[in-house]
């Protein structure tokens, strides 16, 4: 269809809100799936999404639809991850859109996650349409929602769409406001090539499927087309859209959103927010926004057993081709062999792409304490990152460290800014602002070491504010910092895997703290283990867990002899996560309690 046919929008909504619930029903309502395929929550396909219940991988799907004047139109439905690590590309695929729904759990009201993505959606000038959603509820209060959608974010709410997602109430009406409230998309259909990638990931027959939302001129197959953020060039092999399954077409064009395949090895090569343009005819500039996305979080991968060390290079080897946020490197470790140091976006994509390792690759694994890179000032002046904590060179030859610095925005209801403010102080955070949305919302904002957000900042600020502060951040640069390397002996002998960077003032608190963790997870052993927390050579903490006596299966003997067997299961269950370190076997928990503080 051409673009005065064409409608492209998002869902936003607060987790459980009922996002993926109503993206089915308008699957269902437009017959783009028949209730017989419909499982659940059809758009959520991989495994781990279905089961953390959070979207990763946005998935985009055509909607055909009569509407009440008659006419055919082509709905772009625009699936957007819903998570911090992933704004940018949230950003991205709200700037391929003209609309959005916002769903409000009409018993729940406002929430505080919504908030982020409804600022992305304004930004990007974004008509939106708020849906009152779970009206079936007895607890659903409809008026009062309505009003905190005006006094929060600011939205005239007089509209609002009443839904039940659950029973399908509110479908058509929503489908008609799509139609009618979202303007069709603008742009030059004659003009040079510019389209935006809003996501991509690879096939293994068709290289890498592209998403995109052509703004100017067309895409057709056969086209030469230009990356231009690389200057790389491909021939376009197929294009097409998802309904939900692909549907090849002759042409996607100005307004249209859909894929495009031309045999593109790897994701790395279609980069999220870069515009394609027409090798023959290139545009001029490229569409604003965009960004290469940079690892800020990085960990050690290691094999439990090391003969599985392969197959974790060959997994790896799969996910990067997959996903351009991810990246790693061969590391050894003197206590945890050989391995990979791994690269991610946040903490969210961290645990998600361990998650595929060990699930999708049945590799067991031993992670090591998420880290942000540094910056190394050496004292003969050159200057190195580092990505692993056990790399930082010995105090006298560092001339400065420095560390990544985000300006972080924290929505927040203001009965909670007085304890938010105090995180943020012990945070080492600095405060850069303080603006009141509403009457009774906040938006602080603090200048803040990116370290401080992955140790543990997160939790700390949902039980400071019970759950209702959103947080978001940008990175604004390397800052320096009197930074130490904290080391852990166990038995006199460093592990690397363990060491962890501080601030010097924290070192001393830290040391202790981590000292006496590590008491605590490591199991007895058949002699003394003795751990030490030491700076610079210099001990500042000393734990010890004395040995055991006796075979711990020694008591049941003559007893009961289920109750042996499940302590003998357990203590196998127990193993599967044990590196052997020196003398000592250390658990998984060992390596990540170095992140509680
Ligand atoms: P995430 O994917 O975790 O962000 O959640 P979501 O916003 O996609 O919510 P989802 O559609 O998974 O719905 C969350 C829960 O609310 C599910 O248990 C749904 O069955 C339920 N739900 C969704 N819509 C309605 C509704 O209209 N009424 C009632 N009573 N329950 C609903």
């Amino acid at each position: 269809p051409e673009a005065p046919r064409i409608r492209n929008f998002s869902i936003i909504a607060h987790i459980d809100h009922g996002k993926s619930t109503l993206a089915d029903r308008l699957l269902e309502a437009t017959g783009t799936v028949s209730a017989r395929q419909m499982k659940a929550q059809f758009l959520d396909r991989m495994d781990i999404e279905r089961e953390r219940g959070i979207t990763i991988k946005a998935q985009t799907v055509r909607l055909s639809y009569r509407a009440a004047d008659g006419e055919a139109y082509a709905l772009n439905l625009i699936d957007t991850p819903g998570h911090v690590d992933f704004s940018y590309e949230v950003s991205r695929s709200l700037a391929a859109c003209e609309g959005a729904l916002l769903v409000v759990d009409a018993s729940q009201g406002v929430e505080a996650q919504t908030l982020a993505n409804v600022y992305l959606a304004l930004e990007n000038d974004l008509e939106i349409i708020p849906v009152l959603n779970k009206i079936d509820l007895p607890s659903a209060d409809p008026d009062r929602v309505r009003r905190e959608i005006e006094d929060i974010i600011g939205l005239d709410a007089s509209a609002a769409i009443l839904a039940s997602a659950k029973e399908g109430l509110g479908t058509e009406e929503i489908l008609e406001a799509v139609v009618r409230r979202i303007p069709p998309p603008g742009g030059d259909p004659a003009g040079p090539l510019r389209a935006l990638i809003f996501d991509s990931w690879f096939d293994s027959y068709q290289g890498a499927v592209v998403l995109v939302r052509v703004v100017d001129g067309a895409i057709r197959p056969g086209d030469r087309i230009r990356m231009m953020s690389t200057g790389q060039e491909y021939e376009v092999s197929r294009v097409g859209h998802f309904a939900p399954d692909a549907v090849d077409r002759d042409v996607l064009g100005a307004g249209d959103v859909g894929f495009l395949t031309a045999a593109i090895k790897s994701v790395r090569d279609t980069r999220v927010g870069d515009t394609i343009t027409g090798a023959r005819r290139p545009a001029s500039a490229p569409l604003p926004g965009f960004r290469p996305v940079k690892a800020m979080v990085f960990c050690g991968l290691y094999p439990v057993d090391s003969a599985q060390y392969d197959q974790l290079k060959e997994a790896v080897e799969k996910l990067w081709l997959n996903d351009p946020a991810f990246s790693y490197e061969p590391e050894t470790s003197s206590a945890l062999g050989f391995g990979f140091r791994c690269g991610f976006l946040g903490l969210l994509h961290m645990e998600i792409i361990q998650e595929r390792l060990e699930r999708e690759f049945e590799l067991s694994l031993i992670s090591t304490a998420p880290a942000v890179p540094y910056e190394v000032t050496l004292a003969d002046g050159t200057v190195t990152k580092i990505h692993n904590p056990a790399q930082m060179p010995p105090p006298d030859r560092i001339a400065q460290v420095a560390e990544p610095y985000v300006r972080a925005e924290i929505h927040l209801p203001k009965e909670y800014v007085g304890a938010v403010m105090r995180l943020c102080d012990e945070k080492r955070g600095t405060q850069a602002g303080m603006r009141y949305l509403t009457p009774d919302r906040v938006l602080l904002t603090y200048e803040m070491p990116f370290n401080e957000i992955v140790l543990d900042f997160y939790d700390r600020l949902k039980s400071a504010s019970r759950g209702y502060a959103s947080l978001d951040y940008d990175f604004i640069g390397w800052r320096p910092a009197d930074l130490v390397k904290l080391d852990i002996l166990i038995n006199r002998q460093p592990v690397d895997a363990l060491s962890v960077i501080v601030h010097k003032e924290k070192a001393y608190y830290r040391g202790r703290d981590l000292a006496g963790r590590l008491r605590r997870v490591i199991p007895r052993q058949l002699y003394e283990v003795v751990i030490q927390a030491a700076v610079g050579g210099r001990v500042i903490a000393r734990e010890r867990i004395p040995p055991l006596r006796k075979d711990v299966t020694a008591k049941c003997y003559g007893g009961d002899i289920t109750r042996k067997r499940k302590l003998l299961e357990r203590q196998k269950a127990g193993k599967k996560r044990m590196k052997q370190v020196g003398s000592v076997e250390i658990p998984q928990e060992a390596f990540l309690s170095v992140l509680k503080v």
